[in-house]
């Protein structure tokens, strides 16, 4: 497939992968989709059209596949709690063929980073021929996603070569979140309006820098506690059990150990049984409403035998917890509490001596259904 970028753009650099390039990107693409989408007084602007078709829709339909879906999943709770429009994010191989049941003015959002995944492309023309309007978030300008929809929004995150997708799943929570704004704000919905993005992403941005900069730390858990494992849970709940799944997908992907995530509520109803001497159960605790209930699900496990380590936002931390990620507004933590699991999977994928950037079996750009 065609990327559109010149070579010296897609250098690795010093860098010894470009997974690693990618993950250290994630500063500047905050930064950069901070210039692209804000005026000079820090608010955010959206095309005028796509705004009054967003304002029409009585339901945001969000397709994708992969990290995108999962981005997806941060992106309808922006969509929800900023703009008050319900929303839902959909796996794209599931709606091409078990479409559900649509609302009077259903609105289509169309993540992709390739903008050219075979089962989003099928969704995109039914959902085209029924007579419905569309918008496609890609990092591909002139991807088939891109110019079959009816509107395009670029993610800025430049080119992703690594086949685990890292800076792309940032760079779609931001532009979400950069939509959700806009269309909160023109809704008349006080959330939307109180919400501080251009600062927030630039707290982001800092927190993100302040994780890359001690790699080291990531590296000595990834050798102590994931490279001779089988089996490692992601839990969370809520914004954390959707960052759960992708931090999971990361590790899977590069690393070949079986990885789950988990609501962690649903711990108790199966997942527990796996539960074995040293497995490793990484608590995302950054919702304070339910920081304390994740807690004591970590620790039924703990009871268990398993490995338990805990990354966290700052406010909600204690003297035990392990990686303590700075404060930032509830809605954006994916942004940082992802870091830690992409720097985590990279160095044990290094560590077992496998390939970071192509891992087996797996392509960059899935074109097939
Ligand atoms: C492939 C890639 C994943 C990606 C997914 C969706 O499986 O390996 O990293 O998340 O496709 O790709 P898209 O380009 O549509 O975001």
């Amino acid at each position: 497939f065609h990327l559109d970028m010149d070579a010296s753009e897609a250098d690795k650099g010093t860098y010894p992968h470009y997974m690693l390039k990618e993950i250290d990107d994630q500063p500047a693409v905050m930064r950069k989709i901070v210039q692209t989408y804000f005026n000079e007084d820090g608010e955010p602007q959206i095309d005028g059209a796509l705004l009054t078709d967003l304002k029409a829709a009585d339901r945001l339909y969000i397709v994708a596949a992969g990290t995108s879906w999962h981005a997806g999943l941060v992106g309808a709770k922006l969509f929800e709690r900023l703009a008050h429009v319900s929303a839902e994010a959909f796996v794209a191989s599931e709606f091409a063929y078990d479409t559900p049941m649509l609302s009077e003015h259903p609105f289509f959002i169309f993540l992709s980073q390739s903008g050219e995944t075979a089962d989003s492309r099928e969704v995109l023309t039914q959902i085209k021929a029924a007579g419905y309007h569309s918008l496609t978030l890609t990092n591909v300008q002139n991807s088939t996603l891109s110019r079959e929809a009816t509107y395009t929004m670029a993610l800025e995150a430049g080119p992703e070569i690594a086949v685990a997708s890292t800076k792309a799943y940032t760079a779609q929570i931001a532009v979400e979140a950069v939509i959700a704004k806009v269309l909160g704000e023109t809704l008349g919905q006080d959330a939307a309006r109180d919400f501080d993005l251009a600062n927030q992403l630039g707290l982001v941005a800092n927190g993100i820098q302040a994780l890359v900069d001690q790699k080291e730390v990531f590296e000595e858990i990834a050798k102590n506690n994931f490279v001779d494992q089988r089996d490692a849970f992601y839990i969370g709940r809520g914004i954390d059990y959707a960052l759960s799944l992708e931090a999971s997908l990361k590790l899977k992907e590069i690393t070949y150990i079986h990885s789950e995530g988990v609501a962690a509520g649903e711990l108790k109803h199966g997942p527990i049984a796996l539960i074995e001497a040293g497995t490793p159960v990484i608590g995302v605790i950054t919702q304070a409403k339910t920081a304390g209930l994740t807690r004591s699900n970590l620790a039924e496990t703990a009871a268990r035998g398993s490995h338990i380590m805990t990354i966290v936002s700052k406010s909600l931390a204690n003297a035990h917890d392990d990686i303590v990620l700075e404060d930032i507004d509830e809605l954006l933590s994916p942004l940082l509490a992802i870091i830690p699991a992409q720097l985590i999977s990279y160095y044990t994928s290094l560590l077992k001596g496998l390939d970071v950037d192509k891992p087996r079996n797996l392509a960059k750009s899935v074109t097939v259904q």
